[in-house]
């Protein structure tokens, strides 16, 4: 489903070259619910960027779901995280000037292939916000949600599409222990009824542990790769 090869990411800052990731390679079967932990710089974001086509690598290959990324144009990697993948970002990226409401039905909107009754995506997109414990916010505006509150919008978001693959950064990282809970036993549902993949970055050793898999990457290496204890 994923296919990483000697992926490499070097950023050049103040005339410096800083390489981020090295060597990486590792392979995600279908279905699969793979972690990536790892201190704080040592490439985790850059990777899942570089896994869901939102950026380029400097160097290797990106697979996704037998599409080869390297040699897609912007248009069409815009495409295809459209119709496949869903994504949530370490700082949420919600858009302020829409609800919780709309924010999770922009996907719905900008994917190409599906047109869905409004009333239909409207039902779903309220239906996934309960889902994440925010059944009477959907009014809001992202500046009248806490932090925890807009990351679970941001994860309703990410899964408005039925996305095959989705990439989630640390998406338990702003929640108390039992939204916590609660959001972690919708992704292992979500892996295990809708058969999406998960690529997740966690500190969190809960979420870790559910895992099939978890890769462990320091100074942009991948120096552990082992199955999870789920
Ligand atoms: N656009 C950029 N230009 C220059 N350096 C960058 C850029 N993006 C990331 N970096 C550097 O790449 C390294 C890895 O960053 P990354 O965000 O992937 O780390 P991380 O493992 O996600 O960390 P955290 O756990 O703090 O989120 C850091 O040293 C960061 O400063
Ligand atoms: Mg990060």
């Amino acid at each position: 489903m994923i296919i990483a090869q000697d992926l490499e990411q070097t950023y050049i800052s103040g005339g410096r070259r800083l390489t981020v990731l090295r060597d990486v390679n590792f392979t995600v079967e279908e279905r699969g619910l793979v972690a990536v932990v790892g201190p704080s710089g040592s490439g985790k974001t850059t990777l899942l960027g570089l896994l869901a086509g939102l950026d380029r690598p400097s160097q290797g290959t990106v697979i996704l779901d037998g599409q080869n990324l390297g040699p897609m144009s912007e248009d069409d990697r815009a495409r295809l995280r459209a119709e496949k993948i869903g994504f949530v970002f370490q700082t949420f990226q919600l858009i302020p000037t829409l609800t919780a409401l709309e924010n999770v039905l922009v996907p719905v909107e900008l994917q190409p292939s599906r047109r869905w009754p409004a009333a239909e995506a409207a039902a779903h997109a309220r239906d996934l916000l309960a889902r994440v414990g925010l059944v009477d916010r959907w009014h809001h505006y992202p500046a009248q949600l806490s932090g925890g509150e807009q990351q679970r919008v941001a994860l309703a978001r990410a899964f408005a599409n039925r996305p095959k693959i989705l990439f989630a950064d640390e998406p338990t990282g702003n929640l108390d222990a039992e939204t916590g809970h609660a959001v972690i036993d919708l992704l292992v549902a979500l892996n295990r009824e809708a058969e999406t993949t998960l690529v997740l970055v966690t500190h969190d050793p809960e979420l870790a542990g559910r895992a099939h898999r978890v890769i462990g990457l320091a100074g942009g290496r991948i120096v552990s790769d082992s199955a999870g204890t789920a």
